[in-house]
């Protein structure tokens, strides 16, 4: 892919820019990088806090040519890739929280948002917009009170000159190099030891109800493996779980 870097002072969100540009043409591999987002987006029709100065905030405008039956797996790559990139800049060790939130020191450190647009027929996928957003330093006043207790930081009060260029350029090495071989699924093994909920009980909800279950994997196609308390076994495609909270798994992530 061929790398074409935008730099913003200040934008409403990376990914709904690389969109619009995606829709008038923007080849692969076009990335846009904010100082910070006004309107910066999570999952779930969340809002991602982006202040200036103590992020990386950036979107990449991709256009897949495998079968769209891997691009849950765009996401899963992205995560390894964003682990990986943490670690070359840091002494930090990084961990995954499927679907794709990133840990470090048992704080959500980075997330990661892809939205993929198709033709009205659903069967050409028109782009995929990968999008991910790294807390480098807590923001200047800390976290509001609504995500104090899960959001973290690479680096706690300094980081060193240049880690935010440093964190971009590995980030897109890392990733670039995933994706031009995403359908060989070299990075699935990394992204089951990096995850710190295999092992470990937790709930989520389907169907309005709440449900219970012990997890036993991720498989090839990125999807969680869960055994419910009736011994039935599901996999979780996308979503969000949460860890039971008897589970000592800050304990587990530090052995
Ligand atoms: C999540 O944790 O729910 C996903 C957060 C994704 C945030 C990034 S920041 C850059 C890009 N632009 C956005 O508006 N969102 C993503």
């Amino acid at each position: 892919m061929k790398r074409k870097v935008y730099l913003f002072e200040n934008i409403t969100s990376t990914n709904d820019f690389c969109k619009n540009i995606a829709k008038v043409g923007a080849t692969e591999g076009t990335v846009v990088v904010a100082d910070m987002q006004t309107m910066g987006k999570g999952r779930m029709g969340r809002s991602f806090i982006s202040p200036k100065g103590t992020g990386l905030y950036l979107s990449i405008v991709l256009r897949p040519k495998f079968d769209k039956i891997f691009l849950p797996l765009i996401t899963t790559a992205a995560a390894v890739a964003a682990a990986r990139a943490i670690e070359h800049v840091s002494p930090r060790k990084a961990f995954i929280k499927w679907v794709n939130d990133i840990y470090v020191d048992n704080k959500k450190v980075a997330g990661i948002l892809a939205e993929s647009s198709f033709s009205d027929t659903d069967e050409n996928l028109n782009y995929t917009i990968l999008g991910i957003g790294i807390n480098i330093l807590p923001p200047k006043n800390g976290f509001n009170e609504s995500i104090k207790d899960i959001a973290g930081s690479v680096y706690k009060k300094f980081a060193p000159e240049g880690t935010r260029d440093r964190l971009l350029n590995e980030f897109l090495n890392e990733f670039e190099a995933l994706y031009e071989k995403l359908p060989e699924k070299d990075f699935i093994i990394e992204y089951r030891e990096r995850s710190f909920l295999i092992g470990k009980n937790i709930t989520f909800i389907k169907n309005e109800e709440e449900i219970s279950a012990l997890v036993l994997d991720v498989d090839e196609s990125g999807s969680l493996v869960v055994k419910k308390e009736d011994a039935e076994i599901l996999t979780l495609s996308t979503g969000e779980v949460n860890i039971k909270k008897d589970e000592n798994f800050y304990k587990a992530i530090n052995e």
